[in-house]
Order: C-alpha cells, then sequence, then structure tokens
C-alpha cells in the first residue's frame, strides 16, 4: 500500500513516525504526514523521471528565504537523517523519485478563506514583497528556463489567438496583447530576479477561523519560479485577487499597497501592473482554451476560464485611473509630475488672481457635514425646495461663504452617488472641492491663464448646470486642471475647448437654482492633477473610504484660492478621539457593541449615518418605533418646548389625551394609567402596586428575564442577579424555566408544552408560601426578549396567571419589546396568548427615543396603591412627554406601522425560514412581526455563541445592525424600527446568506 511504503521511507530517511494522508497533486505523489508528536509535514515524491534541477531549485530557494527572512511565512526543507535536503528514492514500483520533506503549514488557501478582507490582502502584497525581496540575489540554472508561465515571454499566446472563436472575446486578447507588446521594452528594460512566479490563490496560505484575525501563514510551492521582473509576479497575484472580487479595484490598491511596504515599487513598475495583469488573465484563457481543443470532454478546462472571463468582460476599470489609484495608495505622485504641480501651486500661493474677485481670507466657512448640518431632513432624497435654500442658516446679506474640501455630507441623495443596489450600500459623500456661496450672477475670474477643455451644461436634477473645465500648465510644462460647477450656462456661446482664458478674466458667473442644477446658488471649485479616466465627468464627492486616491488626485484647491490649506479642509469628529474619551470617562461596563464600534450622528427612518455619511441599515434598535428623526416627533417637540414643559401636578390636556389614547389600545379592564420615565421605573412601580394589592411580597418570574437596571428591577432580572459577579437571587424571587419550546423541559412535539411549561409555576408559589413572602405576583417579559426571542406556546400565559391569582397574586406583563404593532398580528403580546394581565408596562418604543414609560392597571389596583402617600414622578408625564408619547401611537396608526411590522415580519421570516433549511448551523428560526430570532447551533446542536458573534460582526462590515441575545448568546436577534421596508428585508437576508456560506466554509 503506497501510504506505508512512504510512511516508511519518512521513518527510515528522516527518523519521523507519522501517520499519511495523499493530498492532491497532478503528476506527483503529495502527502501530509501527521507526526506522533503532532507535527505535521508535506513529503513530496516526485513524478518519476522529474528533472532534478526543477526540485534543487526549490529547495534551495526555500531554504534561501529562510536564511535572508526568516520571519517569512514560507515552508521549510526539513533535512534527511544524514542531512540531505533532497534524496532519491524507490517508489513501489522500484521507480526512483527525487523525495523531499516540508513542514506543514497552518491555515487554509486563500482562495477557500472568507473575508477576503483589504487588510487581509495587504498582508498578502507584503509576504510576497518580502519573498522577492528574500529572493533577490538567489541565483539557480533553472531560472532562465523557456515556459509559457513566464510573463515575460507570454507574447506566444498571439499567435494562438485564433483559438478563440468568439469574436468579441477574440478582440478584447487582441487589444490586451497589442498593449502588452507596447510594454515590452519598458519591461524588458527592468532588472530580473528570482520571483515566486504563481502566487494563485491556493499558492497562499491563511490561518484564522471566525472571529480569529486571519493572517498569512504560508506562501508555497515554487514550482512555476523564474527570473522576471518583480512586477510580473506582483502582477500574476493581482490577476488572481481581482477574480470575482466585488472592489477588485480597492483588492488590488491593498496588494500593491502591501507590497511597495515591504519591497518599495517604482512608478514606472505600477504603472505595468494593469497590463501585465490583464495579460495574465489573457495567457490563462488562451492556456486553458487550447486544453480544451484538446480534451474536449473536460468541462473543468471550461469552467476554470469563467472567472477570468468574467473579469476581463465585466468589469469597468479604467486603466488609467486604476494606475493612479495604485501609485496613490503607495504614495507615489498619481500621475507624473503630480509632486511637481503641488509643489509649484504651494510656491504660488498668493499669487493667484483671486476667484470672486476679492480676497477670501475673511469669507466665514459653513459646515455642511453629516455631523454638523442636517441639510437634508431626509438623506435619501434631496427635494428641489431643499436644495435651493441649502445652507440657508449661512447667509448674511448675499456675502460669500465657503463650503469645505473633505467634508462628509449626506446633501448627494441621488441613485448616482450610490455604490450598491441597497440604502446602506456604499455612498460616495465627501467633497472634493471648495463651495463659495454667493449670489446669482456674481462674476467668477480665472485664477491663471488657462485653455477650456470642457464648457457644458448639465441640465440632471441636481448635476452641475453650468460647468467649466479648464486646463492649466505650470511653468516647467506640466498640466493640471480645475473645475468650476453651478454656473449661469450663458458662457456656452463663448467658450469653446482649446480657447483660452487670461489669468484674472471675469469668464463665468454664478447660476440660479433654474440654471445650476437646482442649488442655492454657488461655485463648486475643484482641482484635479489628471482627467485620466475621469475625463469631464469628475466625481465632485467620493466615498470615505477612497480618500486615499480622491485626496492624491483633487487635492485641495486651497492655494488656488490665495487661502490657507486649513481654513478650508474639514476635519470629522475622530471615532479614536471619542473612543479614548468613552474609555476616560465611563465605566467599563458601559459596553459597546461590535470588535469596531460604529459612531453614529444622524438617522433617517431605519437608517443611520456615521461621521463620514456611511449609512447603516438599522435592524437592530426598537427604541425609535416609528423611525429615527422622525418629522412629526421633531415638530410636536418642538411645538411644545416652545410653549411650555412642566409636570403632573398641573393640568394639561396633553396628559389625558396620552392617557385615552395608550388606554384606547387595551381591553377595557384598564382604566388608570402612570407616565413615568423608564420601562425600569414603571417595572419598579409595579413592583410596589403589586404589594401593596396583595400585601405580600413574593415574585415569580421566568428565567433570564430583564425588567430594568434599579436595585427593585434587577431583583426580579434573572439576565443581570445571577450572572457571574451579580447580586444572586433575593429569597423573595422565584425563578421559573423559560417556555422555550425549542430548547427548554417540553419541545414542539409535545402539545400539552403550554400547561406543562406553566405547571412549574406550582413549586415555585409553594416555595414563595413556604418561605412566608406571600405571593404578590408574576411578572414576565411576554416574549421574552433577552432570555432568546422566544415565544412561549400558545395558553402559557393564562394557565400561569391563573395559577397566580389563585395563590392571591396580580400578573404583570412586561411589553416594553413586544408592544405597540411591533407583532404585526397584535398590538400587545399577551393577545396572542390570549391572556388578559392585571398590570401592563410599556416601555422605550413610546416615546421613540424620549424617555417615558407607561404603566396601566385596574382602578382596583390603582386605588390599593393610593394610601395617601404622593405618587410623583417629575418628568414621568410631563407636557413633553405625553405629546410625544401620543404622537408616537398616533404615528403607527396613521402610518400604517403594525400592518408593515406584519407584512415585512412575515417576507422577512421566510427569507430567514429559507436559511433555516439551507444551513446547519441555523436551528431555530422564530419570532412574529418584527420580533425575530435566529438561534445558531454547531453541529451537536449546542449554542453556537461563537458563530454567532461572527455573524453579527460580520453583518456590521456589511452595515446592517443586528444583535444577539439568549442565555448563551447564541440567537441573532432582528427588530429594526416599523418603518423597514422590502428592499431591505432583503438584503438582510441576502447578507446572512452570504455570511452563512462563510460560516459553513470555515
Ligand atoms: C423587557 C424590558 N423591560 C424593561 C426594560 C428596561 O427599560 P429601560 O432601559 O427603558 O429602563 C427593558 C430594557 O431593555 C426591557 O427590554
Amino acid at each position: 500500500m503506497t501510504l506505508a511504503h512512504w510512511a516508511a521511507a519518512l521513518r527510515e530517511h528522516w527518523g519521523i513516525e507519522a501517520e499519511l494522508t495523499r493530498l492532491d497533486g497532478e503528476y506527483d505523489l503529495n502527502f501530509l504526514a501527521k507526526g506522533l508528536d503532532g507535527q505535521g509535514y508535506i513529503l513530496k515524491a516526485m513524478r518519476p523521471g522529474c528533472e532534478e534541477w526543477l526540485v534543487d531549485m526549490q529547495v534551495k530557494a526555500f531554504e534561501h528565504i529562510a536564511e535572508r527572512q526568516p520571519d517569512l511565512p514560507c515552508p521549510r526543507v526539513i533535512a534527511s537523517a544524514t542531512g540531505k535536503s533532497l534524496l532519491t528514492l524507490p517508489d513501489e514500483e522500484g521507480q526512483d523519485r527525487l523525495v523531499w520533506l516540508l513542514n506543514q503549514l497552518p491555515g487554509r488557501c486563500y482562495a477557500k478563506t472568507e473575508p477576503k478582507s483589504d487588510a487581509l490582502i495587504h498582508e498578502i502584497g507584503e509576504v510576497l514583497g518580502g519573498s522577492a525581496k528574500a529572493l533577490k540575489d538567489f541565483q539557480h540554472e533553472g531560472m532562465t528556463r523557456d515556459f509559457k508561465w513566464d510573463l515575460m515571454r507570454a507574447g506566444w499566446i498571439q499567435d494562438q489567438l485564433s483559438c478563440v472563436t468568439n469574436p468579441a472575446r477574440r478582440a478584447i486578447l487582441e487589444q490586451i496583447s497589442a498593449e502588452f507588446a507596447g510594454l515590452e521594452p519598458d519591461l524588458t528594460a527592468l532588472p530580473a530576479q528570482a520571483v515566486h512566479n504563481d502566487a494563485n490563490d491556493y499558492n497562499i496560505m491563511v490561518a484564522g477561523i471566525l472571529n480569529e484575525p486571519r493572517r498569512v501563514s504560508g506562501l508555497i510551492d515554487l514550482g512555476d519560479m523564474c527570473a522576471a521582473p518583480r512586477i510580473c509576479d506582483l502582477a500574476i497575484a493581482a490577476a488572481y485577487i481581482v477574480l470575482d472580487h466585488p472592489a477588485p479595484e480597492a483588492a488590488l490598491a491593498s496588494l500593491v499597497a502591501g507590497y511597495h511596504d515591504s519591497y518599495p515599487l517604482t512608478a514606472a513598475e505600477l504603472d505595468m501592473v494593469w497590463p501585465l495583469l490583464r495579460m495574465r488573465l489573457a495567457v490563462s484563457v488562451v492556456n486553458s482554451t487550447l486544453m480544451a481543443v484538446e480534451n474536449p470532454d473536460d468541462p473543468y478546462v471550461t469552467i476554470s476560464q469563467a472567472p477570468a472571463w468574467r473579469f476581463l468582460e465585466g468589469n469597468k476599470l479604467h486603466g488609467g485611473l486604476l494606475t493612479a489609484r495604485l501609485r496613490a495608495a503607495c504614495g507615489l505622485p498619481v500621475v507624473e509630475g503630480a509632486d511637481r504641480v503641488m509643489a509649484w501651486l504651494e510656491q504660488e500661493r498668493g499669487s493667484f488672481a483671486p476667484l470672486m474677485g476679492y480676497d477670501l481670507n475673511d469669507a466665514p466657512m459653513g459646515s455642511l457635514s453629516v455631523e454638523n448640518s442636517t441639510w437634508p431632513q431626509n438623506p435619501f432624497n434631496m427635494p428641489l425646495e431643499e436644495a435651493a435654500r441649502v445652507g440657508g442658516e449661512f447667509e448674511d446679506n448675499g456675502r460669500v461663504w465657503l463650503g469645505y474640501y473633505h467634508e462628509p455630507r449626506l446633501i448627494y441623495t441621488d441613485c448616482a452617488f450610490r455604490k450598491g443596489p441597497f440604502k446602506s450600500s456604499n455612498r460616495r459623500t465627501v467633497h472634493l472641492a471648495v463651495d463659495a456661496f454667493a449670489p446669482a450672477g456674481t462674476p467668477l475670474f480665472a485664477p491663471l491663464r488657462g485653455k477650456v477643455f470642457a464648457a457644458e451644461f448639465r441640465s440632471g436634477h441636481l448635476d452641475y448646470g453650468g460647468v467649466i473645465i479648464l486646463r492649466h500648465e505650470t511653468p516647467d510644462g506640466d498640466a493640471f486642471y480645475t473645475l468650476y460647477g453651478h454656473l449661469n450656462p450663458e458662457f456656452l456661446d463663448r467658450l469653446k475647448p482649446g480657447e483660452t482664458v487670461e489669468k484674472g478674466e471675469e469668464f463665468c458667473r454664478l447660476g440660479d437654482p433654474g440654471q445650476n442644477g437646482g442649488w442655492a446658488p454657488h461655485v463648486h471649485f475643484q482641482v484635479a492633477l489628471s482627467t485620466e479616466g475621469i475625463e469631464t465627468d469628475w466625481p465632485g464627492v467620493g466615498d470615505p473610504d477612497e480618500m486615499y486616491l480622491w485626496h492624491a488626485l483633487c487635492p485641495n484647491p486651497a492655494a488656488l484660492l490665495n487661502l490657507p490649506d486649513e481654513k478650508v479642509l474639514y476635519h470629522p469628529t475622530s471615532k479614536e478621539d471619542v473612543l479614548a474619551g468613552r474609555r476616560a470617562h465611563f465605566g467599563g461596563n458601559l459596553s459597546l457593541t461590535y470588535r469596531d464600534p460604529v459612531m453614529l450622528v444622524r438617522g433617517w427612518k431605519h437608517h443611520l449615518f456615521d461621521e463620514w455619511g456611511r449609512p447603516y441599515l438599522d435592524a437592530y434598535n426598537n427604541v425609535p418605533h416609528v423611525g429615527h428623526a422622525h418629522p412629526r416627533i421633531q415638530a410636536v417637540a418642538a411645538d411644545q418646548l416652545k410653549r411650555m414643559n412642566s409636570n403632573t401636578r398641573y393640568l394639561h390636556p396633553a396628559q389625558t389625551a396620552f392617557a385615552e389614547k395608550v388606554l384606547s389600545k387595551l381591553p377595557d379592564r384598564f382604566e388608570i394609567c402612570f407616565f413615568v420615565n423608564s420601562g425600569t421605573e414603571a417595572n419598579e412601580l409595579a413592583l410596589r402596586l403589586a404589594r401593596a394589592h396583595t400585601g405580600s411580597k413574593g415574585m415569580v418570574t421566568p428565567d433570564h428575564g430583564y425588567h430594568g437596571n434599579t436595585t427593585g428591577a434587577i431583583s426580579i432580572s434573572a439576565y443581570k442577579f445571577n450572572k457571574p459577579g451579580g447580586v444572586g437571587q433575593a429569597d423573595w424571587v422565584e425563578l421559573v424555566e423559560v417556555a422555550d419550546d425549542y430548547r427548554g423541559s417540553f419541545r414542539r412535539d409535545d402539545p400539552d408544552r403550554a400547561q406543562k411549561f406553566a405547571n412549574l409555576v406550582d413549586p415555585a408559589i409553594e416555595r414563595l408560601l413556604k418561605k412566608g413572602h406571600g405571593v404578590a405576583g408574576f411578572i414576565a417579559e411576554t416574549f421574552p426578549s433577552v432570555g432568546g426571542q422566544i415565544i412561549p406556546p400558545k395558553g402559557y400565559l393564562p394557565a400561569v396567571y391563573e395559577k397566580i391569582r389563585a395563590a392571591g397574586g396580580v400578573c404583570i406583563a412586561d411589553e416594553v419589546q413586544t408592544g405597540l404593532g411591533r407583532l404585526g398580528d397584535f398590538y400587545f403580546g399577551f393577545e396572542h396568548q390570549g391572556a388578559i394581565p392585571d398590570i401592563v408596562v410599556m416601555g422605550k418604543p413610546i416615546g421613540n427615543g424620549h424617555p417615558l414609560g407607561v404603566l396601566v392597571t385596574t382602578r382596583e389596583i390603582a386605588d390599593s396603591f393610593d394610601n395617601g402617600i404622593e405618587f410623583f414622578s417629575t418628568f414621568g408625564g410631563s407636557t413633553l412627554s405625553c405629546r410625544i408619547g401620543k404622537e408616537v401611537l398616533d404615528i403607527v396608526d396613521t402610518e400604517g406601522l403594525q400592518e408593515n411590522a406584519r407584512v415585512q415580519g412575515g417576507r422577512l421570516m421566510a427569507g430567514l425560514k429559507a436559511l433555516e433549511q439551507k444551513y446547519a448551523c441555523v436551528g431555530d428560526v422564530r419570532g412574529m412581526g418584527l420580533f425575530l430570532g435566529l438561534e445558531l447551533i454547531n453541529t451537536d446542536g449546542s449554542e453556537a455563541t461563537e458563530i454567532c458573534s461572527y455573524v453579527k460582526n460580520r453583518m456590521r462590515d456589511y452595515r446592517i445592525l443586528i444583535g444577539s441575545e439568549g442565555p448563551k448568546d447564541n440567537i441573532l436577534k432582528i427588530r429594526p424600527p416599523l418603518t423597514i421596508e422590502s428592499d431591505d428585508t432583503d438584503v438582510i437576508v441576502r447578507t446572512l446568506d452570504t455570511i452563512l456560506q462563510e460560516v459553513e466554509a470555515a
């Protein structure tokens, strides 16, 4: 048996006792050898007849790397007991083979690694650069062999292109091949050195699964080494990195920047990455097409071409712009001469003709940033009336005011600014120009001489209207460009491309909203150091994650305005500073969600925005019940604050109006409302009412419940008191098992499970009676939320209530999580159960962010509490709170939000159920309306805490906020504002699908 034969060889020649398994290998025998000591090895027995120089080259190269760069994650060659790195040993058939041994590196290949983050790709670049640096002085006779994967010799495909019969595809290859031919002289002039030459995604090993950081753990397989300019090596790795990558340009930039960090590249080399990358893909598809001709029955040959064709045919990347990006990523001049232009602008600062005809140094700045500005009210839609008034607060009798460069703004709401199909997709927000706001008709003067490069009228809503681009040259002959947008298009008759505009010449005027795309009159003044790939269609704003490129290509234009850079440069609040401040000023148990926390400064309905204007889909927060920043809530709050805000010691119609609205949603027996500040305070009060009414102290409550953060509320919150370090269980509290029919004592296949769970209350009551506490009541989140989004079996609560009432207690329903329409089919959770409580507690959603809690009860219970001592909560029931609370409930009604919860909840549930069918790690999907949970399990059915944390954090990477809950924190909690729409529920399901695939692959 082959394995035994090679295990014996390993024992005999290396003294290693190991168990072997066969690995893939086209011609050679490769084995994974697991040593008895736990060490892993790769034993390689080359095909009979394999040239010795080929193996010798690899062995020596690995040894060379180990010597030059010992920290580089490359395999080590393990010498035999006699000190030899390469042996000749007979196989079972007695044929001699070259045999060598490597240590096994941890991890899996990059192809099977997720996520393929920019940071990981950057590290791949670093390792590849490190390997090339180590191999710089490596010499071997095998280096100069002639073979088809040497990019220097890739011209061989030219004569073979006819094998590709599809004319469009052939045309692509011909163009690539011609470009390559043009490049060859420069390429050949570069120094050649030993390079890996095949850093494909199966030759890069990555360690780390789920929540562990991903690290490059190995660069393997030197079988394709040759001598070539190092840029060929990088281009080959790049050709694999881009395939099927959702943002290939960002991936390339990361790879190249990583390489540059360990083995700095020149601009001339960087300029070759794109054409060489394409040439490598061309070689791949031509090679596999030729193989397909030879092996017509092998479908794999064609399938393996598909990603390369998808890239070559589908990508919209512009080579020039991409090259600028790669240069920028490496901190090199973005185009030839860019550094000279910047130096010249610096030198000339102060001597340009004033754009507005006068000095702008004293002009005030006005911020339209995400943080500072509330333009527009709806960050997804800027209506014409708002655009025409934008920045109106800075208007001062027509005096010019300036808008910042590098300022993230939400005013760019058109779909064209979005980089994906969803509202939470990446979005271009960061302003790449300086604005000067002044009355329409204000003349502009050219800061310096230039030739008209473009003079156009762009009629689209919120486009530029009239726009001029001038081309300038420095005395050294380096070109750069300036753009003037939002102009009166009257210049169209006068200014044609190629015409000269002199320094100081009045050449255009600011347009009014009818002429300038619809904006408040201003000029958007932008500089570009190149028009490669942007031509006359410059982005006026950039993606915050791509500022390394846009800063370099469209630098701060302050010098041309004779202003210091700092005056017009916007600095968003730094998340790191805020985090440091938080650590300095707050306790450690004020917890932050996510490994990489988010800072959120604006919101709208079920979306939130960070300081850079990146949108997040809020699928977690129930406090903004009717949506973030609801205009009706703003209006009511502002209106009331203009009038007065006082307390319940004085009469105000808002108090009774709110009480009547709340009671209109409840069964008739509820007549009395108490207004407080929070769910906690309402539950605390509920305890007092229960005790006052019953004269008893004891409480029964389900395990893992949460009712608030005060001493009393924590006493009935096992989720808090039972945690390690918690205060422990009070003797007047008795816990019962949560009625969880997925994981609990009685499962869904038991028709009597509701009654059986309810029966667990009997011994709890008995224990309280025995201890002499009596039974004051039972309190439960109607559907336990922190316990894991659990829907108790129907009939559970009525059965419990019956027992509690029989023992003299009152029944308290904590509807903080479940009330007010979230469940879709029911306004309150107890309706689903067919139970009627004695006290109902409502909390956070009822104020939509304003601190508000409500307790409702019967007159009888309220009377028991009314013992002559005043009940007063200063802010509970304030005029403002009552107005807001009523408005929230009115909005739920008038906007049909309960129905929306039903419809969108159903849609989400259907999508999540499909995921349950698809993925073994989804144990259960449960919930109602927009109160949903997805329980993640390990293969043995146990709670998958780590997977849950991974999914939650990955959802955050995709900018979707969801939570996690449950005693073992393995239940994903989806609980968005009730405004959520179909597109949003779809993106949640789609993204979860993607992430669960990653989990399955891990
Ligand atoms: C079910 C339940 N009850 C009470 C509370 C306490 O509410 P608050 O934090 O507003 O005091 C919460 C808070 O999460 C809750 O989920």
